[in-house]
């Protein structure tokens, strides 16, 4: 039986924090390996360039993010891996879609509406980029996308997409589901009222830190007031964070945690997070660093895998652009 396809991108805009691995990557890792699925993962560099960057960076970020990839399980054996820029159906699809899709549904969108406010100049491509990532999608007809809650609202709009094209051009597109973690909203150590994002690195416990720096940076987390551990969002949402983040390293229930914790100090629990952390994240930094010097080896990777999308992309392209009468 044809395998079930699941696609999912990540930015190349700076260090991956444990917000994009226990959002996303963690479970990319996890997908690919229970064998039932067909993936594509993805490096969205298009994507990345709508917000302010260095172009001498970029290049760099952009093989580091695929070591990150590898370092953190994927296998390019198991799943397609590959550049978006270097597949050009994703931008030619999204073309379309941008003529299908009223400005409105774009200009309600929580993302564009956040990072517009604090952008010296909104660029076009700032308020496209939900179609774009529409593309990215529905391009491999995938059942479903594994992201983190902030990008539900794009895949809706992905959704929506699908319905617009298919009521007015015929039926090619389906529309795929989102696959969330138990921890889809990691949130800032020093705000536990946002989400933890690259935007603000103190925020941030990024997959690189060594343990020193872990240790640190968890010590200072934000906590509640009162010294109950318990897992209650709402009530507690910094110690909740810490204990999301320590069920979810450590594989184990929160419930079990829960009882760990039970009648411990704040510092106890930082200190089992932190250590935690450190230790999950050992053979990855390790790998990390043996990948970091084969630079060569990350290219040709990336566009051994893109081919190998660009086959399946230009398929749906193509039967797009017949639908729109397009293709002679
Ligand atoms: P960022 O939001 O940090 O700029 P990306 O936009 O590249 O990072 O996100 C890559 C993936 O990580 C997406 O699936 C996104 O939903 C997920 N993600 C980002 N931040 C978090 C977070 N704080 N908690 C859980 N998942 C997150
Ligand atoms: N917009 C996503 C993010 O910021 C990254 C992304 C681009 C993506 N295209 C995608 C995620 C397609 C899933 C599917 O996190």
């Amino acid at each position: 039986m044809k395998r079930q396809v699941l696609v999912s991108g990540i930015q190349p805009s700076g260090k991956l924090h444990i917000g994009n691995y226990l959002g996303a990557l963690k479970n990319f890792v996890e997908l690919q390996n229970s064998g039932k699925y067909d993936c594509f993962f993805f490096i969205a560099d298009l994507h990345s360039i709508t917000e302010s960057f260095d172009p001498k960076k970029k290049q760099k970020q952009i093989l580091e993010l695929a070591a990150d990839f590898l370092a953190a399980g994927l296998n390019p054996k198991k799943s397609t891996l590959f550049l978006q820029s270097l597949v050009p159906a994703h931008t030619e699809l999204a073309w379309i879609f941008n003529t299908i899709t009223p400005m409105g549904e774009l200009e309600r969108m929580t993302q564009y509406k956040d990072k517009s406010a604090k952008a010296e100049i909104v660029n076009a491509g700032l308020f496209t980029y939900p179609t774009l990532m529409a593309a990215d999608i529905l391009l491999y007809n995938p059942a479903a996308v594994p992201v983190g809650d902030d990008q539900l609202q794009h895949l809706e709009l992905a959704r929506t997409i699908v319905r617009k094209f298919n009521g007015r051009f015929g039926r090619i597109f389906t529309e795929p589901k989102g696959i969330l973690t138990h921890t889809p909203r990691v949130m800032s150590l020093r705000d536990s009222s946002r989400k933890m994002s690259k935007s603000d690195p103190a925020s941030c416990l990024f997959l690189d830190d060594s343990p020193e720096e872990i240790h640190d940076k968890v010590k200072r987390a934000v906590t509640d007031s009162g010294s109950e551990i318990k897992y209650d969002p709402k009530e507690k949402p910094g110690v909740s964070n810490l204990l999301g983040i320590y069920s979810a390293v450590t594989g184990r229930p929160m419930r079990d945690v829960e009882k760990e914790f039970a009648g411990n100090t704040y510092s106890h629990l930082k200190e089992r997070v932190a250590f935690a952390l450190a230790e999950h994240f050992r053979e990855y930094r390790n790998k990390k660093a043996g990948l970091m010097v084969k630079s060569a080896a990350l290219k040709s990777l990336l566009v051994s895998g893109s081919k190998k999308a660009s086959k399946v992309a230009e398929k749906t392209l193509f039967a797009a652009k017949k639908k729109v009468g397009l293709s002679p």
